[in-house]
């Protein structure tokens, strides 16, 4: 069987964790090998450029080098990880990937979707995720659930209206591809949520074997 490729992607305090080892031990029980990974991550340099994304500094971080950073991540990350798992013929689950740069570079600081779209080209060629679960739930739950936590990263620190532009960028992109995008209630408790991702992933491994 051949490998596929997986994204998961939500806001903050969508679930992501519980839904993350709800889909690996799902993979696990049906003896199907999954890799899963993490952007901005997913090897050590990309890790690096990870803590470079996410720790607060007092110097502005223009957006166009927040935007190069996470393709530079991400070119490391395919080259080293993705790629090689998927030619092994391994399935490969990621917390996050293009889709949060739209939302986040494009939605949330406003830069060019154009833009991104010549840097995926040029990062990933043709290769775009199987199947994306996107973790949809209202800014404000998903900011009090993620406050319950420890201390905010560079971009939890944003504003509510930055998190409103990311939401609204993540749901632009499910509805542009309908085919791809399978949107998931994340307002409801956790285990409707994982109920959520269970039915997705049941429909889809049944229409895809
Ligand atoms: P995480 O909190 O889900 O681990 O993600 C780390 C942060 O990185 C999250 O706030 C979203 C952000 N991010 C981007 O801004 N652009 C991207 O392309 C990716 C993958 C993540």
């Amino acid at each position: 069987m051949k490998g596929r490729f997986i994204t998961l992607e939500g806001g903050e305090g969508a679930g992501k964790s519980t839904c993350l080892e709800f889909i690996a031990s799902y993979f696990s029980r049906r003896q199907l090998p999954l890799l899963v990974t993490r952007e901005p991550g997913g090897t050590p340099l990309a890790e690096e450029i990870r803590h470079l994304l996410l720790q607060k500094r007092n110097e502005q971080v223009a957006p166009d080098t927040e935007l190069l950073l996470v393709f530079a991540a991400r070119a490391q990350h395919l080259e080293h990880t993705i790629l090689p798992a998927l030619r092994r013929g391994e399935w490969v689950l990621s917390d996050r990937f293009t889709d949060a740069t739209y939302a986040y570079q494009g939605g949330g600081r406003g830069l060019s979707m154009q833009r991104i779209s010549e840097l995926e080209r040029m990062v990933q060629g043709t290769l775009r995720p199987d199947l994306t679960l996107l973790l949809d739930l209202p800014v404000e739950q998903g900011l009090a659930r993620a406050d319950a936590r420890a201390e905010r990263d560079r971009f939890e620190s944003e504003q509510h209206a930055f998190f409103e532009r990311v939401r609204a960028a993540y749901r632009e992109r499910s509805l542009a591809e309908p085919e791809r995008f399978r949107v998931i209630d994340a307002s409801r408790t956790l285990p409707e949520v994982v109920q959520g991702v269970q039915t997705v992933l049941d429909e889809w491994l049944e229409q895809g074997l």
